[in-house]
């Protein structure tokens, strides 16, 4: 936030600091929320999300993920924020732990602060070439108060991508130590150079300890409209918490967007597909671009839209960053803002259409050359 209220007003400026991409939602989508805006559909509706909705988010994942999840599990939220702050709402308390791979967006930590808990980050390691999670650590950081893990995988801003046999592996220590796992799957479209990624949903039974926080955001640029989603354990009590959880805060997701939601899931698959190929071509731009910069030290992002790269002797990211928007007017966010790990590096979103990221990162290469 430091570096956006900084640089925000400067004419010209490329943002590439946040986590969205620079074009609306695509048309079909705002057309069937209009449509059911005119139809009439302003009344309350239902806590959990109209039935059709959470039907579509199970054949959802069941197309791109091959995995059964009753409609039943899946509970409509406004946003992947919400999801997350929800889900720990339902979980956790004051002074219970949550252990989180770090760095990560740092709502995270701060849901988990909300709830008057304990956020343990366990550290990526950096390789140079790539992010990596000693299992080990991740293990040893979790104590007798440890309620969750917390998975963001892909990771935000890491762009890194957690292998499915270390996912069996957390599965296994979660089981046997009884703790939950909250997995973020906000960026399980966002992959490159592989068909595709492992969802938690996929090695776990449904009545297991596992919450998966999504959203509508990403997959169909649809970041203002605020609705996620959220899969619970087959469980009708924790249904009725999460369903209350809904009724005392917002009382429910607007029905109207509902429906523009409805027609992204079913037929939204070829914008997702164009908008991930976008994102791939887009991360070959930057990175083919500063790769090449002495100074510069990153790895090909695996996942997710961002580039988090180190820049040689510059160790302090927000005065980086504030320095960058004065020297190259491109606005990027500082890695201290992720949580532990995360200092030294700076995020780049390369979610923007090509034109927009080929003219920022001309500017950078100036201003790191
Ligand atoms: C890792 C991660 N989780 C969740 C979200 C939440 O997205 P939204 O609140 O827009 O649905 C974001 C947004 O940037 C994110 O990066």
């Amino acid at each position: 936030m430091a570096v956006l209220n900084y640089g925000q007003e400067k004419p010209g400026l490329i943002p590439f600091w946040a986590g969205e991409g620079d074009v609306p939602t695509p048309e079909f989508i705002c057309a069937a929320a209009s449509e059911a805006l005119h139809q009439g559909h302003t009344f309350y509706t239902y806590q959990r999300g109209i039935p059709p909705l959470r039907q579509a988010v199970a054949a959802y994942l069941r197309r791109h993920f091959q995995v059964d999840v009753e409609p039943e599990r899946v509970i409509i939220t406004g946003s992947g924020m919400q999801a997350i702050l929800q889900t720990v709402q339902a979980l956790v308390g004051p002074g219970d732990e949550v252990v989180v791979v770090s760095p990560v967006w740092p709502n995270i930590f701060a849901a988990i602060h909300m709830q008057e808990a304990v956020a343990r980050a366990v550290t990526l390691e950096w390789t140079h070439e790539a992010w990596r999670l000693d299992l080990n650590r991740l293990f040893d950081a979790c104590g007798p108060k440890t309620r969750a893990l917390f998975i963001n995988t892909p990771g935000n801003p890491t762009g890194w991508i957690m292998d499915p046999a270390d996912m069996l592996q957390v599965r296994d220590f979660a089981r046997q130590r009884g703790v939950w796992i909250i997995a973020d799957e906000v960026y399980s479209q966002f992959v490159y150079d592989r068909p595709r990624v492992t969802s938690f949903l996929e090695l776990m039974e449904p009545e297991e300890q596992l919450m998966v926080t999504n959203t509508f955001s990403k997959n169909w640029s649809m970041t203002g409209w605020r609705v996620g989603w959220v899969v619970i354990p087959h469980s009708q009590a924790l249904g009725q918490v999460y369903e209350n959880l809904v009724q005392y805060s917002t009382s429910g997701v607007p029905e109207f967007l509902q429906y523009g939601c409805l027609k992204a899931l079913t037929d939204g698959d070829a914008y997702l597909k164009s908008l991930v190929e976008q994102c791939r071509q887009g991360r070959d731009l930057v990175y083919e671009r500063l790769s090449v910069l002495p100074r510069v030290r990153l790895a090909r992002p695996q996942g997710t839209f961002y580039l988090f790269f180190q820049v040689e002797g510059e160790p302090d990211s927000m005065a980086f960053a504030k320095r960058l928007v004065d020297a190259a007017n491109v606005g990027l966010a500082p890695g201290s803002a992720f949580g532990p790990g995360g200092e030294g590096f700076l995020r780049l979103c390369f979610a923007a259409s090509h034109a927009t990221l080929h003219a920022g990162v001309e500017r950078l290469v100036t201003a790191l050359a």
